[in-house]
């Protein structure tokens, strides 16, 4: 269950970059565009020291934290190097130039049906 979906971002903002930085209901929200063309989004604030993570590099799949390098699988959200605190995915879609976040909590035992990519 995705929960209401919230345009949150324009796929054209992403055309000369792979991740931005969105403030939706009150929540930091990082969305990365693989380069697949597909789209994830997760919290944009790192567990370590709030760091935003949007700031930092992403790389096969990884996120880097560019604070104290902390890294994040941008899929799951899970941490993989540094600490233990994974980041709370959430599911997008897009529709037409629209990118579109559901701030329900995405079910870790889901499969990754929870997101559409671009196409
Ligand atoms: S704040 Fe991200 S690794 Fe320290």
């Amino acid at each position: 269950m995705q929960g209401k979906m919230i345009k949150a971002a324009k796929v054209s903002d992403f055309e000369n970059r792979c991740v931005r930085s969105v403030r939706i209901l009150g929540r930091h929200v990082a969305i990365i565009k693989n380069p697949d063309g597909s789209f994830r989004a997760m919290e944009g604030g790192c567990k370590h020291q709030n760091a935003d993570l949007t700031t930092g590099k992403v790389s096969n799949g990884i996120v880097t934290c560019s604070w104290h390098g902390w890294q994040y699988d941008i899929e799951s959200g899970a941490c993989v190097q540094g600490g233990s605190a994974s980041l709370r995915p959430y599911a997008c879609r897009v529709e037409g130039d629209d990118i579109l976040i559901s701030l329900q909590p995405v079910d870790p035992d889901a499969s990754s049906s929870s997101f559409v990519p671009f196409e």
